[in-house]
């Protein structure tokens, strides 16, 4: 048999969206699947093997070629600019990257402070609008830092809007739309093209 196909697949709440799309696109796979600790498993009928990774780790495993294809957000592709190829948007998990901060606040014109978990979609953003911010790496729980004095503004993903109205905060910039997209490595496109262009075939007819 063939070697299998290797999907890197984000885990939490991206997967079962995904893992969705694939069953709609007719892979015969398990419609359940115990994903509390288990990282990886194999579907032997498909000759598919799932790799369960942090979602912004997802285009490391791909671009490195331990995965052939896999499931990454928009955002992270943005952010780290991977050598991938870019091969569907799945238009799941939409959502955008927008600035936040306190309402009714104006930024100093001296570097302002941008709390970010993209720290390059954020310089990208005010560099080209000639803007000088300082920048604020952070890893989550974004919505802190406006609240406490760490920073001016945010620069994160908005989904529902729920976490910015909880906290109090509002959307100021409206900065890229977000999206799921099928991502390939190169080596990979090549040498598995016949079975890479048939899951592309088949799960672009499913895209809503
Ligand atoms: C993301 C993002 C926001 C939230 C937006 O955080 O960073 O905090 O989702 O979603 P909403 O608009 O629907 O409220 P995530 O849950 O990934 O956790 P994090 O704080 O660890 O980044």
């Amino acid at each position: 048999m063939n070697e299998p196909l290797t999907i890197a697949m984000p885990k939490g709440r991206i997967f079962e969206e995904a893992y969705e799309l694939l069953i709609q696109a007719n892979f015969d796979l398990p419609e359940t699947i115990d994903l509390s600790r288990k990282l990886m498993f194999e579907v032997p009928s498909e000759n598919i093997r799932f790799i369960l990774a942090k979602p912004m780790d997802v285009p490391t495993y791909v671009e490195h070629g331990v995965a052939d294809i896999g499931i990454a957000g928009k955002d992270t592709l943005l952010e780290q600019q991977r050598h991938v190829h870019e091969l569907l948007d799945l238009k799941i998990s939409t959502c955008h990257i927008a600035s936040a901060g306190l309402p009714n606040t104006v930024l100093d014109e001296i570097a302002p402070r941008i709390a970010t978990k993209y720290p390059n979609i954020a310089s990208a953003y005010y560099r080209e609008r000639g803007e000088q911010v300082e920048i604020i790496g952070l890893n989550g729980s974004i919505e802190l830092a406006p609240m406490i004095g760490l920073a001016d503004r945010i620069v994160d993903i908005v989904s529902t809007g729920q976490t910015l109205k909880e906290n109090g905060l509002v959307e100021y910039e409206y900065i890229t739309d977000v999206s799921s997209r099928l991502v390939a490595n190169p080596a990979s496109y090549r040498m598995k093209n016949e079975r890479i262009t048939d899951l592309v075939k088949r799960l672009k007819a499913c895209v809503k």
